[in-house]
């Protein structure tokens, strides 16, 4: 079966690598990919993930059966949507839901709505538009602080605003309800802060059934002890020590069930990827996001659990066939740590060569994220997050060792990694 995988970053590496250990691949052609995955098919660096048309035109002219998509923006923009209708795709597999169901991530509002419909645990909150900005004040003078703020759109993981403060929380309102994120934060979503400890719940669906993949923890935050701004991740954990049987019990029966009954009684024919981002609560689980794809860093951990045939999860799922897939997951430990550009997720440079050790094995990888090759093939970085060290071991303290000792022998000018990944779950075992 030939297979394109739209993405480039490193939770699109850790899926091609997957991917590549499946018998039932035949090619994996990539848009627009990335150095590190040209090892496992062929890169298109000209198409971009919401090239519509080129990508129709491939899909037609390369005989692709099976689209997985990797990042949010093309899927809330419809191109499953945009896909069904195109010429000869009818036929076309999609691993992404359609418009309607990517509204799970592409709008706030719409996933408050739906989990206060369906019942499912979530903070207290409200929506207020442009016009409303009175109200939305008289509605946080009645919560405690943090304030949590959302721009209702896509801001590229920038939307959410927590402040302890609620004349800065004001301030903020009125800076977002006046466009700071253009369209996606003419509505604001404001929200109950909830306190407890953070897990990423994958759910793999074909509108019908579900798995759950093995359960991960993110590191958002760029600075140790989880400090300083936001990133697009530092680093993740797989499997994380408090999502214990009792735990994930709660989350099937509270948060996915109702979750995927829910899109099904909406007529939303849900194929791909549901990411719930859960807030444990005292041992109860609550939604603080979902998202309608993967998540990265996380990916990168959660690939190296997978021990199941992944593309045959992937056309199941794409085709509603979930069935009786045996989902089978390693009993070891995983760990990703991040690297990044120094000055990341502010202004770094761009263009420093790299060099790294190995090729990756089955159970330790390099995935690229922010590389690119200059015109005489070296490697050179190329974003802020630029590679990942990814490792198996038999104890999470083993798997982050691993990572470590992997990320120490990558160099590149301004090399910067958090070295406390993972210690907050090992305080907890
Ligand atoms: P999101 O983009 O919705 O994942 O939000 C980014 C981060 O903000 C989350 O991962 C949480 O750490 C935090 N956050 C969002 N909503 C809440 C909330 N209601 N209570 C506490 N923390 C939150
Ligand atoms: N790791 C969080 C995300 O992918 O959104």
């Amino acid at each position: 079966m030939n297979i394109l995988l739209l993405g480039s970053g490193g939770r699109e590496h850790a899926l091609a690598w997957r991917m590549a250990r499946s018998p039932h691949l035949s090619q994996l052609f990539i848009a627009p990919g990335n150095p590190g995955m040209s090892l496992y098919g062929t890169c298109l660096p000209r198409i971009g993930v919401t090239d519509f048309a080129a990508i129709a035109d491939l899909i037609r002219r390369e005989q692709i059966k099976l689209l997985v998509v990797g990042p949010e923006v093309p899927l809330v923009e419809g191109i499953a949507d945009y896909l069904r209708e195109e010429a000869g795709l009818k036929d076309l597999l999609i691993v992404g839901p359609d418009a309607r169901g990517a509204q799970l991530e592409g709008s706030k509002d719409f996933s408050k709505a739906f989990m206060q419909r369906y019942g499912i645990p979530t903070a207290g909150y409200k929506t207020f538009g442009r016009q409303s900005y009175d109200e939305a004040v008289d509605y946080l003078k009645t919560l405690r602080p943090p304030y949590v703020l959302k721009a209702d759109g896509l801001a590229a993981g920038k939307g959410v605003i927590i402040s302890e403060d609620l004349e800065e929380a004001q301030r903020e309102l009125r800076e977002l309800l006046t466009g700071r994120f253009g369209e996606a934060s003419t509505r604001v979503v404001i929200e109950e802060y909830l306190h407890g400890i953070e897990c990423s719940v994958f759910i793999a669906t074909d509108g019908h059934g579900w798995r759950i993949l093995p359960v991960a923890k993110d590191y958002k935050r760029i600075g140790e002890g989880d400090t300083g701004p936001n990133t697009g991740g530092m680093g993740s954990v797989s499997p994380v020590i408090f999502a214990d049987e009792t735990f994930m019990k709660k989350v099937e029966e509270r948060v996915v069930r109702p979750t995927i009954e829910g899109l099904r009684s909406e007529g939303i024919d849900y194929r791909g990827f549901i990411f719930a981002g859960l807030m444990n609560v005292g041992g109860d689980p609550y939604v603080i996001e979902y998202n309608c794809r993967m998540g990265d860093p996380e990916t990168e951990s959660v690939m190296l659990r997978i021990d199941s045939d992944f593309v045959e999860l992937l056309e199941r799922m794409a085709s509603g066939e979930l069935g009786d897939y045996q989902l089978e997951e390693s009993t070891k430990y995983a760990a990703t740590v991040v690297l990044v550009s120094e000055g990341y997720p502010g202004t770094y440079a761009k263009g420093k060569p790299i060099s790294y050790p190995h090729e990756p094995t089955f159970d330790s990888a390099l995935f690229h994220a922010g590389t690119a090759r200059d015109t005489s093939g070296h490697l050179m970085t190329s974003g802020g997050r630029v590679l990942t060290a990814s490792c198996l071991g038999s104890t999470l303290e083993e798997a982050l060792e691993r990572c470590y000792k992997l990320a120490d022998q990558v160099h590149f000018e301004g090399k910067a990694l958090r070295r406390d990944i993972g210690q907050d779950l090992l305080k907890l075992s």
